[in-house]
C-alpha cells in the first residue's frame, strides 16, 4: 500500500498533525514521549471497540493504562456520562498533566473532546477514529460537545486535539451499517466543496473498508476539513465558512432529535438531510432539478436512506430546527449549494417551503 502523507490542521501555536500511514506508531511514539515526560495517560472508549480491537491499545502502547469503558451509542453523549466521565478523572486525581486519548467513534470523540475541555479548565487530548464518520469528520476541527434532550450538540467547546492517528484498517471490524453512515459525511465534502470528488465518488464501484482507494478518500475528506476550519476555526464567519461543513445536518439533527437519539445512526439522518438539501437548492433556483437525481443515486447507491423509515410529525422537525446553532436574529440559516460541489449558507428560508420539503421524504 503506498503511503499517504499526514496533513497538519493549521492554527498557528495549536496546529496538529493528522497521521494516516503507519498511524499506530506514531501513536506508539507519541505515548512513549509522554510517558519519558512524566505526564500520566487515560483513554476513554466504548465497550464495543474495546471488544473489536482487543489489541490496538496494547500495541501502542497503552498497557497499564487507566480506561474508561463507556456504553455505544448516541445515548453516551449525554450530561449523564459527561459527568460520570469526569468523576472518573477526578476519582483518580489526574492532573493538568494528563493526556486523554479518545478511542471510539464520533460520540466518544465528542465526549472525550469535552470532557478534556472542561476538566480542571482544559487537559490535553488526542483522537483515535474508529469510524468512518470519526476519520472523516468528528476527530478534526476540534468541535465537542453533548446531547440535551432539548436537541443535539446544544453543549460543548471548541477544543482542538494534539493529533489525530487514521488507522483505516480498524475499519475492517466496523459494522456495515456504520461504514455507510460514515459515507454519508464523504459525500458531503463532494456536494459542499469539490464537484471532482464528487465525480470520482460516482465512479467508484462500492467502497469497503478493505478498498484499496479508502485511505486516499479519508485524506481528502479530512483535508478540506482541515482547509475549511483553518479558515473559520468557530463558525464565525458572517456567511459560508465552517457552517458549509453542516451541509444537509439542520436537517439531520431534527430528524435525530424526533425520532429519539439512536433510531437513526447520524450518517443515516445525514443522507436525508443531503437530499433534503439538494432539493431546498432546486426550490431555491440555485442548482439545477438534474442533479437530484445525482445525489439520490450516490447517497442510496452508499445504502443510506433517503426518506424517513416513519413519518415524523412535521412541527417538531421544525421546532427542533428553531434550535439549530447556525440560525441568526431567530431566522432559520441553512446550507445550500448555488452548484454541485459549492455550498453558501441561505437566511430567510420561507418555512411553508422547508414544511413542504419534509413531506417529500415522508414527514406528516
Ligand atoms: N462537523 C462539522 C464541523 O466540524 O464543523
Amino acid at each position: 500500500m503506498s503511503t499517504i502523507a499526514p496533513l497538519t490542521v493549521e492554527l498557528a501555536d495549536r496546529a496538529y498533525p493528522i497521521h494516516f500511514s503507519d498511524s499506530l506508531n506514531a501513536l506508539k511514539h507519541d505515548v512513549a514521549a509522554l510517558r519519558a515526560a512524566g505526564r500520566s495517560i487515560r483513554v476513554f472508549s466504548d465497550a464495543k471497540v474495546l471488544a473489536a480491537q482487543p489489541d490496538v491499545l496494547a500495541q501502542a502502547g497503552f498497557e497499564d493504562t487507566e480506561i474508561l469503558s463507556l456504553p455505544s451509542g448516541e445515548k453516551t453523549k449525554s450530561v449523564e456520562f459527561f459527568s460520570q466521565a469526569l468523576s472518573f478523572l477526578a476519582g483518580q486525581s489526574a492532573n493538568r498533566d494528563c493526556a486523554l486519548f479518545a478511542f471510539g467513534g464520533g460520540v466518544i470523540g465528542d465526549l472525550s473532546g469535552y470532557v478534556a475541555a472542561s476538566y480542571l479548565r482544559g487537559i490535553d487530548f488526542y483522537q483515535i477514529p474508529t469510524t468512518l464518520l470519526s476519520m472523516v469528520d468528528s476527530s478534526v476541527g476540534g468541535k465537542t460537545g453533548i446531547n440535551l434532550p432539548e436537541g443535539k450538540n446544544l453543549v460543548g467547546a471548541f477544543w482542538q486535539p494534539k493529533a489525530v492517528y487514521i488507522e483505516t484498517r480498524l475499519l475492517e471490524t466496523l459494522p456495515s451499517r456504520e461504514f455507510a453512515a460514515g459515507m454519508a459525511e464523504v459525500i458531503k465534502y463532494g456536494m459542499l466543496y469539490d464537484l471532482d470528488f464528487f465525480k470520482e465518488l460516482e465512479q467508484v464501484n462500492t467502497l469497503t473498508a478493505s478498498s484499496p482507494e479508502l485511505a486516499a478518500i479519508v485524506r481528502r475528506c479530512c483535508a478540506i476539513k482541515a482547509e475549511i476550519v483553518a479558515d473559520d476555526e468557530k463558525e464565525t464567519a458572517a456567511s459560508g465558512g465552517r457552517a458549509l461543513l453542516n451541509l444537509g445536518h439542520t436537517f439531520a439533527h431534527a430528524i435525530e432529535n424526533v425520532a429519539g437519539y439512536g433510531q437513526y445512526l447520524h450518517g443515516e439522518a445525514v443522507g436525508i438531510g443531503l437530499n433534503l438539501a439538494t432539493q431546498l437548492s432546486i426550490e431555491l433556483g440555485q442548482i439545477d432539478a438534474s442533479d437530484i437525481t445525482r445525489a439520490k443515486n450516490l447517497i442510496e447507491r452508499c445504502g443510506l436512506p433517503t426518506v424517513l423509515k416513519t413519518p415524523l410529525p412535521i412541527s417538531g422537525l421544525m421546532a427542533a430546527m428553531q434550535r439549530d446553532k447556525k440560525n441568526r436574529g431567530g431566522k432559520l440559516r441553512f446550507v445550500s449549494m448555488q452548484a454541485l460541489g459549492q455550498a453558501v449558507t441561505t437566511d430567510g428560508v420561507d418555512a411553508a417551503l422547508v414544511e413542504a420539503l419534509w413531506k417529500t421524504v415522508g414527514a406528516a
